[in-house]
């Protein structure tokens, strides 16, 4: 499939005069797409029922008479004062009880009846006004669910929503108080009435209460998303996307996505790496201009699973951001090899954040590809390289990867309700594995665990707290590796600790006897390399040790094609499992200099350097921020 590029664009920015130059200038770097109107409710409706399209009208028509395909944001992210005064209770309250102020954005409550209508209400005009216009090509629903801790909300609204979804999934108080436990502390209830929002307590809440809270909030937002993208359908062809951001997990995206025809994310790798990637500081300092080398290409594989094959980055970082503790410019060449990397992934499209930098509000210090006085920032000139490569060589075709890694959302807020020790979290447990997969060379796809696990010799599924029976038994059935642990399956549904202990592995005779949470500087060296780190399981039973502790316990074990890490590994031990499961189901490793990653795609092998220094690779010598591509022997 070809390839294509993008910006993100605001021409309620800027002066009217300037819009045809500005989409001449996109379709000269050779962009194909533009993302329009996702801010934009109160341009479009200033006042209750007050529409003003003219001008949106002759914006998509100047972008669209350059040539360009505009993608139309829905602009429910950014609801305007009126709407507010119209609704006080819409804003979403946070954990200590308070609202959250007007003046910023996605300042919503996802329960709030009221502005649900009011959405259902500017999305239904709009996609009536646009919905079959030639030149709006995709659509984009709100931007960037659950961005500034925007999923959960302790309003009134969620509370009765809450107690509706509880009685809707348990029936009855008793059944409920049976399944969460709730002799415990008397905290029985007697009608779902009496059921409040796990704020507040006095200490920590029941965590199947917890829990529950997290699954009904990522429910409200697949409800929210839904209603979005029925209108949509309902008066367009066009594809319909979101876009998501980078390690948000406080909704289901699977689940969100299969309302969608693509997952797009916004990808910001220098924001991260000081804002949400959690490296220790060396790492941080080797990696400030060029991000983490994983990072992105996790999000990428993600994304691919979240949009069923379709996914594109919605919003590339072109130069310096604004949000993050340290704002540096990207090293000369990344902006080219963030793009590149994301085709080497499946990406459709690449766009960029944003056409020109604003000299007013909350973003005056983000980077664009164009200056505020419109000359060519650095990110243009590689956004423009990047549109020559592309047009000599479009063609990038995805194939299935030797190994699969589970990523569950369900997993994830189940960890954050019960870590255990401070710091473990499932998101970096399941990173830690795909870095080690990454640093054996290895293709990596990212799965719900649901998927249909066909072709994969190596299925990686750290962490699943709550296991479905089946897969148990269907899982080692295909005949791949399986390695699973640590706490796999050690909780039902309800957060409660299942007997027979677990993880209850059919095939498997082992059983967590008890476990620990150490500090994260009391490291447990293994025999022969690597250590335990930050917790493990204390394992019974007659598998075979395949690592141990130095201090005589078991800490991953196997049978078969099974195996079960019952202590967290540091990346030694991991890239010791790693290596050991690989050989076992046969797929070849190689050893990649610090810093250099690769893809393969069907037909090519592409390479990274992410390090500040050149790298040999055995596709040359890549300079700092270099990419190679070159064709795998055919098969
Ligand atoms: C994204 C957001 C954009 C812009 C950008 C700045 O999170 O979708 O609207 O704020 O960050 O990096």
């Amino acid at each position: 499939m070809q390839r294509t590029l993008g910006t993100c664009y605001y021409p309620e920015h800027w002066p009217e005069e300037i819009w045809a130059e500005d989409a001449a200038r996109m379709a000269r770097a050779g962009l194909t797409w533009v993302r329009v109107g996702e801010f934009a409710w109160s341009r479009l409706e200033p006042a209750p029922g007050d529409f003003r399209w003219d001008w949106l009208d002759r914006a998509i028509e100047t972008l669209g008479a350059a040539g360009l395909k505009v993608v139309l944001g829905t602009p429910t992210a950014t609801p305007p004062r009126w709407v507010v005064d119209k609704h006080p209770d819409m804003l979403a309250i946070d954990a200590e009880g308070r609202p959250r102020g007007f003046g910023s954005r996605r300042h919503y409550c996802f329960s709030h009846e009221g502005y649900l209508a009011e959405c259902r209400r500017i999305v239904t005009e709009i996609a009536r006004r646009y919905g079959r216009n030639p030149h709006v090509a995709a659509w984009q629903t709100d931007n960037e669910y659950g961005c500034h801790d925007t999923v959960i909300s302790y309003s009134a609204a969620a509370e009765t929503a809450f107690r509706d979804w509880l009685a809707q999934r348990y029936q009855s108080t008793d059944a409920l108080n049976r399944a969460w436990g709730n002799v415990f502390w008397s905290m029985e209830y007697d009608t779902f009435e009496q059921i409040g929002l796990p704020n507040l307590t006095v200490t920590e809440p029941n965590p199947a209460h917890a829990l529950a809270f997290r699954r009904f909030s990522s429910d409200q937002v697949v409800r929210f998303n839904r209603v979005q993208a029925e209108i949509i359908r309902a008066h367009s062809d066009a594809p319909i996307s979101h876009n998501y951001m980078g390690r948000i997990t406080d909704f289901d995206h699977y689940r969100t996505g299969a309302d969608l025809d693509i997952a797009t994310w916004d990808s910001y790798p220098l924001g991260f790496l000081e804002d949400r990637v959690g490296a220790e500081p060396a790492r941080q300092r080797a990696y400030a201009r060029q991000g983490d080398p994983d990072f992105q290409a996790f999000h990428h594989d993600l994304y691919r699973a979240v949009g069923r094959g379709r996914w594109w980055v919605m919003e590339q970082q072109p130069g310096p951001v604004n949000w993050a503790p340290y704002n540096p410019a990207p090293l000369p060449g990344m902006v080219r090899l963030w793009s590149w990397e994301a085709f080497a992934h499946g990406a459709e499209a690449v766009c960029y954040f944003r056409w020109r930098q604003a000299p007013f509000a909350q973003e005056q210090l983000h980077s664009g590809l164009l200056r505020p006085d419109s000359a060519a920032a650095p990110g243009l000139l590689e956004a423009e390289q990047v549109a020559r490569e592309l047009a000599d060589a479009p063609e990038v075709a995805n194939r299935q990867a030797p190994v699969a890694l589970v990523f569950d959302y369900d997993a994830d807020w189940a960890w954050q309700v019960q870590p255990h020790g401070a710091g473990l979290s499932y998101f970096g447990i399941v990173l830690d594995h795909y870095r080690a997969l990454r640093r054996a060379g290895l293709s990596v796809d990212i799965v719900p665990h649901d998927a249909d696990m066909t072709g994969y010799r190596l299925i990686a599924a750290p962490g699943l707290m709550h296991m479905p029976r089946h897969l148990k038994t269907t899982w080692t059935a295909t005949g791949a590796q399986v390695w699973l642990g640590p706490r796999t399956g050690a909780r039902d549904r309800d957060m409660v600790i299942p007997v027979p202990l677990p993880p209850a592995l059919p095939g498997l005779d082992v059983t967590v006897s008890r476990l620990e949470s150490i500090r994260p500087d009391l490291p447990i060296p293994l025999e022969g390399g690597g250590a335990v780190s930050g917790y493990r399981e204390f394992l019974e039973g007659s598998a075979e040790t395949i690592l141990r502790a130095e201090d005589g316990e078991a800490a991953v074990v196997r049978a078969g094609n099974l195996t079960y890490a019952g202590s967290l590994l540091d990346a030694d031990g991991l890239d010791r499992l790693t290596r050991e499961l690989c050989a076992e189901a046969g797929i070849a490793t190689q050893t990649l200099p610090e810093g250099v990653r690769i893809r393969d795609t069907a037909t090519e092998r592409f390479w990274f350097n992410y390090s500040a220094e050149p790298r040999e690779t055995p596709a040359g010598v890549l300079p700092p921020a270099g990419v190679a591509r070159r064709a795998l022997p055919s098969q």
